[in-house]
């Protein structure tokens, strides 16, 4: 039997999910709702249309509620979801606040329902391709993990400019970020550092730098920006860098393309033997000579977003796990705290 969705929202990610979610097996839409009359016009036949979000969580057939509202909204629809005895997956970043979280997971822990949250980007390919690189252990002791985009764009739009409505760009970009490199990397953080900045909107962050140290000494290093205009040929980047002291890995785009490099001159130089390059004497930086350089192919992984609904279904007949937890939600939320303290202090922070 299918498990029966109602969708709270039907703006961008409403649709997103109704695209999805009307083609998937073992999931019926039966219900959508939003509070702008505009974003009903277009509800496919057969699914119900509500524009008050207590009838769609009221409508009997309706088990899963999936909140795909603005930010400030996944708190109280969650808890009304939760005391009607409907299941809630709310759209990230799952709330505003640790405390706004308490209150959700309360409310579905009070009325046993599972809650868990929209991480579909646990199955990006360039993240999967840089988590096989990860625990495959092929560089070595890694030293340095980068993930970055950037937009050439320079807008952010909608509710997203306004604090009240949960926007900026570490709540809507920085928690899939953060989610990638702390659900790949199976250590405390011992600090963080961080710059945050508001650098052409008036309220909200729109870039930021993160460093975060892992117990073993490697470092997470995020960057986003939305306001990194160029006049290149596409709209934004992204990379990912891995080095380890057994080579270094780049990926480059969401559908990644990059390689596994390593050198087979490794510190044959070293001992105070200078090397001629193009650009003069020097031992660390020039072109490597020839042949010194291995290529290897990524690792090709095999992945795409419906794999989360795949797992949701699957942990709803209690055959497996849901795969995003809501303590490893607390902990980016939590870790959030912190980037923003360290921005506001220019300091590096304690966290775990
Ligand atoms: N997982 C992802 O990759 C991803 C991508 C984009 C957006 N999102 C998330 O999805 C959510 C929606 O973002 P969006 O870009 O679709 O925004 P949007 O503005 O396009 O759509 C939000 C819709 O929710 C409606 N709405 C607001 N409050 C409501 C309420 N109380 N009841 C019913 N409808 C309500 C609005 O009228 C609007 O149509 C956000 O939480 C966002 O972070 C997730």
């Amino acid at each position: 039997m299918a498990l029966k969705f109602g969708i709270i929202g039907h703006g961008f990610m409403g649709h997103e999910h109704e695209k999805m979610l009307t083609a998937f097996d073992g999931i019926e839409v039966v219900a959508e709702c939003d509070i702008d009359p505009e974003q009903l016009k277009d509800v496919p036949e057969g699914i119900r249309a509500f524009s008050d979000p207590m009838e769609l969580i009221n409508d009997p057939e309706v088990e899963v509620v999936l909140i795909a509202a603005n930010n400030n909204q996944h708190k109280k629809l969650t808890i009304a979801a939760a005391e009607a005895g409907k299941h809630v997956l709310c759209e990230k970043p799952i709330a505003l606040s640790l405390e706004d979280l308490d209150e959700m997971e309360a409310a579905c822990a009070k009325a046993g329902v599972n809650f868990t949250v929209h991480h579909q980007r646990r199955f990006d390919p360039d993240f999967r391709t840089a988590k096989e690189v990860y625990d495959s252990g092929t560089l070595g002791n890694p030293y340095v993990i980068k993930s970055s985009l950037f937009g050439y764009n320079g807008n952010m739009h909608d509710w997203h400019v306004y604090i009240k409505e949960g926007g900026g760009m570490l709540y809507d970009w920085g928690v899939h970020l953060i989610d990638q490199m702390l659900w790949m990397i199976p250590e405390k953080i011992t600090s963080v550092y961080a710059n945050v900045r508001n650098v052409i909107n008036f309220e909200v962050d729109d870039y930021f730098h993160i460093m975060l140290r892992f117990e073993s000494g490697l470092v997470g290093e995020i960057e986003l920006g939305t306001y990194y205009l160029t006049d290149r040929d596409h709209w934004f980047e992204r990379h990912w860098f891995l080095g380890g002291d057994k080579g270094s890995a780049y990926i480059d785009g969401f559908f990644p393309e990059g390689k596994i490099v390593r050198t087979n001159g490794l510190l044959k130089n070293v001992g105070g033997q200078r090397t001629m390059t193009a650009a003069g004497p020097t031992r660390s930086f020039g072109p490597p000579p020839e042949g010194k350089l291995i290529l290897e192919e990524l690792p090709k992984v095999n992945t795409k977003h419906e794999d989360y609904f795949t797992n949701y279904v699957k942990a709803s007949r209690g055959e497996e796990e849901f795969l995003v937890k809501i303590p490893q939600t607390r902990r980016v939320l939590r870790l959030m705290d912190a980037i923003r303290e360290s921005a506001r202090t220019g300091k590096s922070i304690d966290f775990e």
